[in-house]
């Protein structure tokens, strides 16, 4: 691991030892390097604590020694310095964009056009001349330049007009995969160049972003409106020791002045990255248009599932000869193109509003559209928020507006179309009784929110939050969807969490249209999901402002004897230790709000009661192992983590490393359980397999992923296999 580094032969600063020096140097190559097992790779070789106890030798010695100040000290990336205003900087060589194809047709059209064209010029025929583009996604982020002197990262650079950025060098330094020292992390044979200008794209990933946001909130600041914008808020601070709390990733795509080095591939310079050290995309094609057009397709299906932002794939003549030959038209080159998927927007009519109940009494004003089409999907609903962000956007009734579907996540209104005014909309106000009970609408002071007060008693509510206990990533009650539920609650079966557990086969069958089969397997169904993971059951008690990410923070940090008082040895007690805010606060991520909101749940006597009666009726919540990994993973055991997950769990990592996929039908379990017990245990699960699935679980008729399987020779484990070693996994 131990490398020549550039500066190791350098006499010591003035008033150091040579032996603090050569300590420092050491120190920091080993922390680059392993920053960027971490971060880049995702594959540590050494324990939390280790690295800790070398930061802080790291941080000791420069403190002694002021002499040793270096900006790109390891110790140097929680940030520090705060600037008035951020300093233009010129581009050796201009940033260019891209032209878009919005259709498959214009990919087409581009593809043989740049064909003919450097056929032509090399005098052959289009379908004989050799052609090769690379793909790779479209970021959604804030393009920057990297330059690297001697392989010491020197600057940095967003991109501005293309000719004129913003300096942010000091806020680059705070993005943790941007390494600092190339002689840390390239590989042995890897040539470093004198002068590498690395352009790529910063990301805020979905897991920070929302985390961001949730601080804002507890805070009273704005949330971002988008990743994108949080990115490039966070990259653009005056104060880098807050770039440095975000969480920004760099992804590198491209170069601009280069010394000592000239690729003559795209895929060539991408490579010779990797051996760098730089973070480059996992996803890359090479190959003829039909590759290119069969990765596109794979990325749009991946591509909510990738943790960050991507609008598209830029394609690009692989051949930086061809490239030339080709040139560029004012401000984009002719050589790529940006093939953007179909846009997640659209516009429409606002042709009612409605106001929402939910499960905790909030009224949502939903928009009644008429219905369009957003990418593939018709949807005549969409979220307003509340009333501040209707007030905010001047929403009215016959207003025709921008809607934005992201994900899975319900569409939301995002703008409206003034000039579409005919002068005949109608403002929307906050209803002052809850549409459904109505009972007086309530606004606490100081929140945006207005709630209907009558948690008991409101239909709404109670369906609301029924469905909340019920939902997959709750209690994951298969088959206990709308219309039950409120058949449920219609004819008094079910009044509190508990009685679900209490509910026999008599009671279910005078429900119309439930057959005895049917409410046998909701029944089976119910009983199946008596033993949650902790943070799941949190999730689903729907304590306020606890949502799944807080839910699991908080498992991981409590157990429901420490929140409540309660588990499974002592439910029938009255008495209880209800923890306090106070106790919460220490948490990282738990602010001031919801430590007070957790308090305030398990001090109600009516919530307890809830809590106990789920224990009363068999309900056990399993708590997550917690145990730091104190020593170095054994070889080929190393701990994977994942960049963009948000939380880090802390129990035992047996499958840290290996990834999983799950096909066909499991008879234990859903195949979601099935993921959930692998993950818990480090294991990432895939929904497609290649040659780094470690296992294919194939259930009963798996067809083609347990084909490919079998072609690529991977362990595939029948249902029954998978049980008897996840028990072992489960047993380490
Ligand atoms: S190449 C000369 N590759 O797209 C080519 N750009 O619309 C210059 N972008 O400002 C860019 N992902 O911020 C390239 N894989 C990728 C990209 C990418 C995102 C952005 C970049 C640029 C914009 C142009």
């Amino acid at each position: 691991m131990s490398r020549e580094s550039s500066v190791a032969h350098q006499p010591p600063p003035e008033g150091v030892s040579a032996e603090h020096w050569q300590r420092t140097l050491s120190l920091r190559e080993q922390l680059n390097y392993h920053n960027y097992r971490y971060y880049t790779l995702g594959d540590p070789v050494i324990a939390d604590a280790e690295y800790d106890a070398m930061f802080r030798e790291l941080q000791e010695l420069e403190k002694r020694h002021p002499a040793l100040q270096d900006p790109n000290s390891p110790t140097q990336r929680v940030g520090g310095q705060v600037a008035e205003k951020l300093t233009k900087f010129r581009h050796d060589v201009p940033m260019l964009s891209l032209n878009n194809a919005l259709e498959d047709a214009e990919l087409d059209a581009w593809f043989s056009r740049v064909r003919t064209e450097l056929a032509k010029a090399h005098g052959k025929e289009p379908q004989h001349f050799e052609l090769t583009f690379t793909a790779e996604p479209k970021y959604d982020g804030l393009a920057v330049a990297l330059h690297y002197e001697n392989g010491r990262f020197v600057s940095a650079a967003t991109r501005g007009d293309g000719t004129t950025g913003e300096e942010v060098t000091a806020n680059a330094r705070t993005v943790q995969n941007v390494p600092l020292d190339l002689h840390a992390t390239a590989t042995k044979d890897a040539k470093i160049p004198v002068w590498l200008e690395v352009r790529g794209e910063i990301l805020l990933p979905h897991a920070a972003f929302e985390k961001v946001n949730r601080q804002h909130l507890e805070q009273g600041v704005q949330p971002f409106a988008n990743p994108r914008s949080a990115a490039a808020g966070s990259l653009r601070q005056l104060d880098s020791r807050i770039t440095a709390t975000r969480g920004l990733v760099f992804f590198a795509y491209g170069w601009g002045k280069l010394e000592g080095y000239t690729p003559s591939t795209h895929q060539a310079y991408m490579d010779m990255l990797d051996t760098l050290g730089i973070p480059i995309s996992e996803y890359r094609v090479h190959g003829n248009e039909e590759k290119v057009r069969a990765f596109i397709g794979m990325l749009g299906e991946k591509r909510n599932q990738l943790g960050y932002d991507i609008d598209g794939v830029v394609v690009k003549v692989d051949r930086v000869e061809h490239q030339e030959t080709l040139g560029m038209r004012s401000r984009s080159p002719r050589w790529a193109i940006a093939y953007k998927y179909p846009a997640q927007e659209a516009t429409t009519l606002i042709e009612g509003i409605d106001a929402q109940v939910g499960r905790l009494g909030t009224l949502t004003p939903v928009a009644k559209l008429k219905p369009v089409q957003v990418g593939g999907v018709t949807v005549s609903n969409a979220t307003l928020h509340n009333m501040d962000y209707i007030d905010e956007l001047d929403v009215r009734i016959g207003d025709t507006v921008f809607i934005k579907r992201a994900g899975d996540v319900i569409p939301k209104v995002t703008r409206v179309i003034t000039d579409k005014r005919s002068g005949n909309e109608t403002r929307w106000q906050m209803p002052s009784h809850c549409p459904v009970c109505g009972t007086a609408v309530k606004k606490e002071e100081g929140r945006v929110a207005y709630y209907c007060p009558n948690r008991k008693g409101c239909p709404a509510q109670l369906h609301a939050r029924l469905l909340g206990f019920a939902a997959k990533r709750a209690m994951n009650i298969d088959g206990l969807g709308e219309k039950l539920a409120t058949a449920l609650l219609e004819k008094g079966l079910v009044k509190t969490f508990g009685d679900l557990y209490r509910l026999n086969k008599d009671d279910l069958v005078q429900l119309e249209r439930l057959g005895e089969k049917s409410a046998q397997n909701l029944l089976d169904a119910i009983e199946a999901t008596k033993q949650p993971p902790l943070g799941r059951f949190l999730f689903a008690l729907g304590i306020p402002l606890v949502g799944e990410h807080v839910a699991t923070v908080l498992a991981n940090h409590f157990s429901l004897k420490d929140l409540a008082g309660f588990d499974a040895a002592s439910y029938d007690s009255e008495e209880g230790l209800s923890i306090t805010a106070e106790q919460l606060l220490p948490v990282e991520e738990i602010g001031p709000g919801i430590a007070e909101s957790v308090e305030q749940f398990f001090a109600d006597p009516d919530a307890r009661e809830m809590v106990r009666d789920l224990l009363r009726v068999g309900v056990r919540p399993v708590e997550p192992q917690r145990r730091k990994v104190a020593e170095v993973p054994a070889e080929g055991g190393v701990k994977k983590r994942d960049l963009f997950a948000a939380v880090e769990p802390e129990a035992p990592q047996p499958l840290a490393g290996k990834t999983f996929v799950f096909t066909g039908t499991l008879e234990s379990c859903t195949r979601d359980e099935a993921a959930d017990s692998v993950k818990a245990l480090g294991a990432k699960v895939s929904g497609s397999v290649s040659k780094n699935t470690d296992y294919l679980v194939a259930g009963e008729k798996a067809g083609s992923k347990l084909k490919k399987a079998e072609q690529l020779g991977l362990a595939v484990l029948t249902e029954k296999e998978f049980q008897t070693k996840l028990a072992e996994w489960q047993a380490v």
